[in-house]
């Protein structure tokens, strides 16, 4: 089955006890024995239950993988991801990750005994020299957030699988729609649900894809000791999200191309930060390795000031944080998201403070423009 098809139906079958098309939220946190040591499946809700179940199912279809699980964030699915890990294991990532995984690693899991090193992993040589004897993980953010360097996935896994390294992806800013990292050697696959895969800005949720039975059964154990399992209600929205997830990314596609080539064209804006643009230095790899380019993109506004005086002028699109929602979200990473981030790795991996972040949504795309093109006359 096709793509869109699969998303609609894998994990949703209609309930066999009503024959529901969409299946009830299990809106319980225990399920009663039918005997001692008998019961349907299911026991207790932080273990498992229905809704987690069926969007787990999606999940594992949807990114190709063997099999998936769901939890609080997307956050909470990587934290499980790294404490497949051992204390003396070292991981190499993308220099410019998601604020919070920089949080994670730099600021909780060193004192784990874990160890991390950051490099651009879009240079297949900065990636070698930083292998170690001990490195067990490359952990990889490709687009990267919110530079939107290209890492060529296939390149990275060669290279991992020639010393029996995990290559984990984060395919938050491009969904399983564009981008499925587990067909370019990736062995772990993780998303902030939170993002395109939910759609609608309505719940928090995080997944992690797994190709090897034996990661997937300790991924398991984390999901169901620590408890960080996604609960009803939420696995229930993020279900019906990934259900249109097909036809939003096309339109987030189409919107995405035309937003930066207006910007790209713009007296105002220093520069644009999106792989679809055929002067991005990794054009080639993310036409080879993308079904689109996607509708994150950056732009640099030269100043704080600048940025300050656009965010505030902006009436449609909002200043927030997150992406991959419907609606534009613009946001400034060096204040916001990367917050985190000492401010001379910003700089020295390109997230300055005029550098502004545009998730672009699917409402009509000249209304979006005209809404950036007026708050661009106060740069
Ligand atoms: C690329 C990326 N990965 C992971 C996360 C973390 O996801 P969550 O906020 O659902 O915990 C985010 C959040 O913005 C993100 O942008």
């Amino acid at each position: 089955m096709g793509f869109a098809t699969n998303a609609i139906h894998v994990g949703q079958e209609p309930d066999p006890a009503t024959g529901a098309i969409v299946a009830p939220i299990y809106q319980t946190s225990t399920y009663v024995n039918e005997e001692l040591g008998k019961n349907k499946g299911y026991d207790y809700a932080r273990t498992n239950h229905p809704n987690r179940k069926a969007l787990e199912r999606t999940m594992a279809k949807l990114e190709g993988g063997h099999s998936a699980y769901v939890f609080t964030s997307g956050m909470a699915g990587i934290d499980a991801v790294f404490r497949l890990l051992r204390p003396g294991d070292h991981v190499v990532l993308s220099e410019a990750v998601y604020g919070g995984v920089f949080r994670l690693s730099t600021q909780l899991l060193v004192h784990f005994g874990l160890e991390f090193s950051f490099v651009d992993t879009s240079m297949l040589e900065a990636v070698r020299m930083a292998l170690r004897p001990n490195t067990k993980m490359l952990y990889i953010e490709t687009p990267t957030n919110p530079t939107m360097n290209v890492t060529d996935i296939a390149a990275i896994s060669k290279v991992a699988g020639e010393r029996n390294i995990t290559v984990a992806v984060d395919n938050t800013f491009m969904s399983p729609f564009l981008q499925r990292p587990i067909e370019h050697g990736a062995h772990i696959v993780v998303h902030s649900m939170t993002k395109y895969l939910n759609g609608h800005s309505d719940a928090t949720g995080g997944a992690v894809v797994l190709t090897r039975p034996e990661d997937a059964e300790k991924i398991y154990f984390i999901q169901r000791s620590a408890g960080a399992g996604l609960a009803p209600m939420d696995c229930f929205l993020v279900s019906r999200g990934i259900k249109t997830l097909a036809v939003r990314m096309l339109q987030h596609n189409a919107n995405g191309i035309t937003v930066a080539r207006h910007l790209d064209a713009h007296p105002k804006v220093r520069k644009v930060y999106y792989p679809g643009l055929p002067s991005h230095p990794h054009h080639e790899v993310a036409r080879r390795q993308q079904k689109g380019p996607g509708a994150m993109l950056s732009f640099d506004l030269g100043s704080v000031d600048a940025a300050r005086r656009f965010l505030n002028h902006l009436q449609l699109c909002s200043l927030a944080e997150s992406l991959g929602g419907v609606e534009t979200l613009v946001s400034l990473p060096a204040l916001m998201t990367h917050a985190s981030m000492p401010k001379e790795v910003r700089e020295r991996v390109g997230i300055t403070e005029g550098l502004v972040r545009l998730s672009v949504g699917i409402e009509d795309v000249e209304d979006i423009i005209a809404d950036l093109d007026q708050a661009l006359l106060y740069v």
